[in-house]
């Protein structure tokens, strides 16, 4: 079992790496904290709160009385499997950042368990009582074993957890990022989004001194939502299959019109898989730089796949994986969801 920290900007396909996070038996969540990104920091959050909710991470209780211990440890009193954190609302450095509103789904109008009151109150008097990266750097410090952080959006949050608590890579086993390209992007030519967003805090992730796993594009594209995939999600025999299937197919005009790819692909969830079951991935340690400076390529990774500079390898870069393999473990999530 991997003691895990998930980091996201849900999102859409962030929704289906928290549902394959809650539902692995390999993984103990121990956190999520949400970025700006897909969304702003307040949209992501809502909607992590609502996966959380739906994918069985809060549990009805009894709690009324909210005023009393609003601390880091204390969210089980509350219902939650684990605490939820308000991460950075901007990146490190740009100032003229504004998230892709990609529209927020219509999720509160739907038939989704109520998020308790108490639970809300809890997650916004705890964040505005600390810090994010206090409360990140509390959980993954006391918590018994070294922790995978899972990063799912724009670095930035990472970033600043390291600046503020430089001696939490003692306590980080690995990262492993959804993010970067070996070649193409999918933001502009060159560059993929997530790193596109904050190249200052993937380069400064990247040089940590932490191991870092990336799930580039080139892996992503090959776990595509075939009809099969689109067809088990339609037919959850629950109210969410709807706002399911709208997740899961947001990217498929993009993809169509850019890539000329009939079945889009499910991004977040590869990097999920890996720390759920590395032996169906394969992946090579590379020097990997990312560019803040051109403007033509700014937010490129670049790959030295030919060992060409004697710089220090810094980014194991996952090129390959069993795609049926993922498929069975998504798919064995996607089932469960209304069962839990
Ligand atoms: C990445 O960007 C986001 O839109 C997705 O959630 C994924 O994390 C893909 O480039
Ligand atoms: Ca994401």
């Amino acid at each position: 079992v991997t003691d895990s920290w998930v980091d996201c900007d849900p999102g859409n396909d962030d929704v289906f790496a928290l549902l394959l996070t809650a539902h692995s038996k390999q993984i103990k969540l121990l956190g999520i904290s949400t970025v700006a990104g897909n969304q702003d920091v307040k949209n992501a959050t809502d909607i992590a709160l609502m996966s959380m909710n739906l994918f069985g991470l809060i549990h009805p209780t009894n709690k009324t009385d909210i005023k009393e211990d609003i601390s880091l440890s204390n969210f089980q009193n509350y219902g939650l499997e684990c605490p939820l954190v308000i991460g950075a609302s901007k990146p490190l450095l740009k100032n003229n950042f504004k998230a892709s509103y990609f529209d927020n789904y219509g999720l509160n109008s739907l038939n989704i368990p109520l998020i308790p009151k108490s639970v809300r109150e809890y997650v916004e008097n705890l964040n505005s009582k600390f810090h994010f990266t206090k409360l990140m750097y509390d959980s993954i410090k006391n918590n018994s074993k070294k922790v995978t952080i899972i990063a799912l959006g724009p670095l930035t949050n990472i970033a600043l957890l390291i600046i503020n608590y430089p001696d939490v890579i003692n306590y980080v086993e690995k990262i492993v990022i959804m993010g970067g390209a070996v070649g193409f992007g999918n933001v502009g030519q060159i560059s993929e989004f997530n790193i596109k967003i904050d190249p200052e805090a993937a380069a400064y992730v990247f040089d940590s001194g932490l191991p870092v796993y990336m799930v580039p594009l080139e892996l992503t594209h090959t776990a595509l939502i075939t009809p099969k995939i689109q067809q088990a999600v339609k037919s959850l025999s629950n109210n969410y299959s709807n706002i399911l299937s709208r997740l899961l197919m947001f990217y498929a005009p993009f993809y169509k019109t850019t890539y000329q790819m009939d079945d889009p692909p499910l991004h977040d969830p590869c990097a999920v898989a890996y720390v759920v079951d590395p032996s169906l991935f394969e992946c090579r340690l590379f020097r990997v730089d990312v560019e803040t400076m051109s403007s033509l390529s700014y937010g490129q990774t670049i790959c030295d796949f030919y060992n060409e500079t004697e710089r220090e390898k810094n980014v194991f870069v996952c090129l390959k994986m069993n795609v049926e393999k993922f498929w069975d473990l998504m798919l064995d999530a996607i089932r469960s969801i209304g069962q839990i």
